[in-house]
């Protein structure tokens, strides 16, 4: 077998979600692949069929992703669900979070199935950051009560990064070994 192509495609509003795909790219890179990593928010799209696997990754606000990924997954469910792929969802509801926000959450991810037609995406949470530099005044306000609600200790002037990266790692090996199975 040559190398196997994966695209990682994906959506980010304050950079969480490139640094998470960044990530993956170097950790897949690292067992072989050869990876594509586009930025749907900048205008970067690509053709599914040119891959052997595709990763979307996406973050969320207010309950819903980034638009430019919605509209892709939607555009190319029909590759996607007959290829090996898989769906990274960035969010800070995975943080601690109660029985009504993993229902929440788990409802943002099947919605988000169902609207695309991507009804095979094989779905992982990932914790995302709060950075209250990037945020405008009402932003700001709203994450200071998310992380006082989650008990989070947010220092004046520094970025919260609640992900978890070694269990991110862990994330990339399986993805690429269930990859690499259906190759
Ligand atoms: C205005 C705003 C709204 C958010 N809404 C949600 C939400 O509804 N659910 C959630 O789990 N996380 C929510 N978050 C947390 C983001 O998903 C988290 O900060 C993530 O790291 C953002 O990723 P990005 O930097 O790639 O955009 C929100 C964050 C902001 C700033």
């Amino acid at each position: 077998m040559g190398h196997m192509n994966i695209l990682i495609l994906y959506g980010t509003t304050e950079g969480q979600t490139r640094k998470v795909c960044a990530f993956l790219a170097e950790r897949l890179r690292a067992k072989g692949a050869e990876v594509t990593l586009n930025d749907a928010t900048a205008g970067e799209g690509a053709d599914p069929n040119a891959f052997d696997a595709a990763i979307l990754a996406a973050s969320l606000h207010v309950g819903q992703y980034q638009r430019a990924v919605v509209d892709f997954a939607r555009t190319h469910h029909a590759r996607l669900n007959a290829m090996p792929s898989a769906f990274v969802s960035v969010s800070l509801a995975t943080v601690d979070g109660d029985a009504e926000e993993r229902e929440s959450l788990a409802s943002c991810t099947e919605n988000f199935k169902a609207y695309t037609g991507w009804t095979g995406a094989e779905v992982h949470h990932v914790a995302g950051a709060i950075r209250l530099a990037a945020y405008d005044f009402f932003r700001r306000w709203v994450m200071r009560l998310v992380a006082w609600e989650k008990k989070l200790k947010l220092q004046p002037g520094q970025d919260l990064e609640l992900t978890d990266w070694p269990a991110l790692a862990n994330t990339a090996d399986a993805l690429y070994d269930r990859f690499a199975r259906a190759a």
